[in-house]
């Protein structure tokens, strides 16, 4: 199926790893120009030939932490240079803080809704202009399922709410932005098996105990227990579509994608306290 993206320029943050790499690869195999953009650059660069070498497509890196807004302001001023439009931006860097309520302190508060909602918010609003000046383009939001449901325990009430808002800021953004041509919708993943994110709660849940082997074959039974559970390239797929001209009435949608899965990560944190 012939997408529509060739040629269109691609803004993905946190497009190094997990499901930000794997929309940065199919856009570009697409034939889009892609920016990726996250913290560390070495993973950024690894990231970069990976996705040129494999699709033979041309693909930037800037780093750029989403929860700074300076950093936010050098990479709408990087796109404004390089390439003087945006037809595609895709809002994934996020992550989660999983604590019971009163252990939650007010630096996890605030990076919670930093790099989740503000984060969104923040960069769509300094690149909605470039999509206005060119008639139009599209925003995909990344949230997760703790939008709509308690990961407890250890607790989601940090991030949660944080999630919950980007679905709220989604569907108001595509009302007061489908006069402009601009879509804005969010795909909202339940547990998605990234490697970097499956070892740092394995870890966590067993603390000095931690043994790679002892992790990987439990992550596997856990996997056949309770699956489906989802990979990157399977929302990259989501990612991509909403992205595309093949969704053009698709305007201020949630999509859950979580293969009708409930559980989620503190399985993998019971199962090793079991
Ligand atoms: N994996 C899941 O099961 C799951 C479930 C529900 C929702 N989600 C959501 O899906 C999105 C992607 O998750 P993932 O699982 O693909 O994550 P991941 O594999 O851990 O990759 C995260 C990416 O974001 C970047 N990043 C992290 N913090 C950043 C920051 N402050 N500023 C800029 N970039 C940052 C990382 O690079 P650096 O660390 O170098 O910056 C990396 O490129 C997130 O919003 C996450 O909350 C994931």
């Amino acid at each position: 199926m012939e997408l529509g993206l060739k040629d269109k320029v691609v803004v993905v943050t946190g497009g190094s790893k997990g499901i930000g790499f794997a929309a940065a690869k199919l856009f570009a195999e697409e034939g889009a120009h892609v920016l990726i953009s996250a913290r560390g650059e070495d993973a950024l660069n690894r990231a970069c030939d990976e996705i040129s070498t494999k699709t033979g497509g041309t693909v930037d890196a800037f780093p750029a932490d989403v929860s700074v807004v300076s950093d936010l302001d050098a990479l709408t001023a990087f796109v404004r240079e390089r390439y003087n439009r945006v037809d595609v931006l895709v809002n994934n860097a996020g992550t989660g803080t999983y604590k019971s309520f009163l252990e939650v302190t007010d630096e996890d508060l605030e990076y919670g809704m930093a790099i989740n909602f503000f984060a969104q918010f923040r960069l769509s609003q300094r690149l909605v202009p470039m999509m206005m000046e060119n008639g139009g383009g599209t925003i995909v939001n990344v949230a997760g399922r703790t939008a709509y449901q308690p990961a407890n325990p250890p607790g989601s009430t940090c991030t949660g709410p944080a999630k919950a808002a980007e679905l709220r800021f989604t569907a108001d953004l595509a009302d007061e932005l489908r006069l402009h041509k601009i879509r804005v919708n969010c795909v909202v993943p339940g547990v998605v098996i990234t490697p970097d994110r499956f070892e740092k709660w394995e870890r966590e849940a067993a603390g000095n105990d931690y043994d790679a082997d002892i992790a990987l074959a439990r992550r596997e039974k856990i996997i056949a227990e309770s699956g489906p559970w989802g990979d990157a390239d399977e929302v990259a797929d989501t990612i991509v579509y909403l992205a595309s001209p093949r969704a053009s009435y698709v305007n201020g949608v949630s999509l859950l994608v979580d293969g009708a899965n409930k559980l989620s990560y503190t399985r993998i944190i019971r199962d090793y306290q079991d």
